[in-house]
């Protein structure tokens, strides 16, 4: 059963077609012109629309172009007393569902009312399936969202707390690996700006930054905090850290390869660093950053056997490791962030 809109100027032919379609079980409301057709629609809603094409005071091509412009799908067929193929191309190009010829017959009008119907039916369970659709994803991609939000959060907390473990436990390097990501991140963002370098990569590099002395935590404390020369046994264990820290971390899914930055922060770039002796583009990128920043932050802070070199010697020593222990361009970067950025490597930094 439609809603249709039926309009032409003849009073008889009106009444009839709404004879023939309300015998179908339609509901019909009938209009004399293109302005009485517009109030009804502007009133109530029309699944159909029956119009004659020619009509005193503005004919039925008009009408349709306005059905065309209503906020809801109408279906229109014209009714045209000239059946020449041009009058059928013209109503069909505007727009048109479908044309009838007159005289009308009951068979030809219900069955093209019907069909108009029919296809208004489907078009908006399109729409509406499509808009649920569209919820349904947007509903869907929030929850997502939100998940890899909570996920970013523990990550976060998890690294954290993580470090902060280190750090109670060994007061002489309270901050160092928070200075050590702060510099890494700003070195990182300084070769970045040359060339192409993802943010998860900054990312990675910050959190394993946050981690890198984790294995420390094997080892014992006395060590850690003795204020002498270390023996060769202390020596061997307190290299085995990288190994330590990546065994910790090597479970952990952080999206970027954490664990193995951590392991090979103490590789250098000839092949002379510890634990797998790896040389220059065998060390990834972020543990050959790493590995700068951690030697400069050592050197210009107080330690238990000695007292803070300074960074001016700390950078000396940085330059003279250029291309022997360190990545060159990892070297320059580092040089640039002090020299040129006036970058000063704080006690009190918070890694961002
Ligand atoms: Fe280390």
């Amino acid at each position: 059963m439609a809603n249709v809109l039926l309009v032409d100027d003849e009073e008889a032919l009106r009444q009839t077609m709404a004879l023939f379609l309300r015998h179908e079980g339609h509901v019909c409301r009938l209009a004399g012109d293109v302005d009485s057709a517009l109030l009804a629609l502007a009133a109530e809603s029309a699944d159909v629309v029956v119009s004659d094409i020619r009509m005193p005071g503005g004919g039925g091509i008009a009408l349709l172009e306005a059905v065309r412009g209503l906020a809801y799908r109408c279906e229109v067929i014209m009714v045209t007393g000239d059946p020449t193929v041009e009058t059928a191309v013209q109503a069909i190009r505007c727009g048109a569902f479908d044309y009838v010829a007159k005289p009308l017959t009951r068979a030809r009008l219900c069955g093209a009312v019907e069909a108009a119907a029919t296809l208004k039916y489907a078009a908006d369970a399109d729409v509406r399936y499509r808009e649920d659709l569209e919820r349904l994803v947007e509903a869907r991609t929030a929850s997502l969202h939100e998940s890899l939000e909570r996920l970013q959060r523990t990550v976060e907390n998890t690294t954290q707390a993580l470090s902060r473990a280190l750090e109670i436990r060994d007061p002489y390097t309270a901050g160092h690996q928070r200075r050590v990501t702060h510099l890494s991140c700003a070195i990182h963002d300084r070769l970045g700006a040359q060339r192409r370098l993802s943010p998860q990569g900054r990312d990675g590099l910050r959190i394993a930054g946050l981690l890198h002395d984790l294995g420390k935590l094997a080892i014992p404390a006395e060590i850690l905090a003795k204020p002498a020369r270390l023996s060769s046994v202390e020596v061997s264990l307190i290299r085995a850290h990288p190994v330590i820290g990546w065994e910790i971390l090597s479970g952990l899914d952080f999206g970027w390869p954490v664990a193995e930055i951590v392991r090979q922060h103490h590789e250098r770039w000839d092949g002379t660093g510890y634990p797998d002796g790896l040389k220059r583009e065998e060390i990834r990128l972020e543990a050959r950053i790493l590995g700068v920043a951690d030697v400069l932050e050592a050197m210009a802070s107080h330690r238990p056997y000695r007292p803070a070199l300074g960074v001016e010697v700390a950078l000396e020593e940085i330059r003279k490791g250029s291309g022997t222990a360190f990545d060159p361009e990892v070297v320059a970067a580092c040089l640039s962030v002090f020299l040129e950025d006036g970058y000063v490597l704080d006690s009190g930094v918070l890694a961002d």
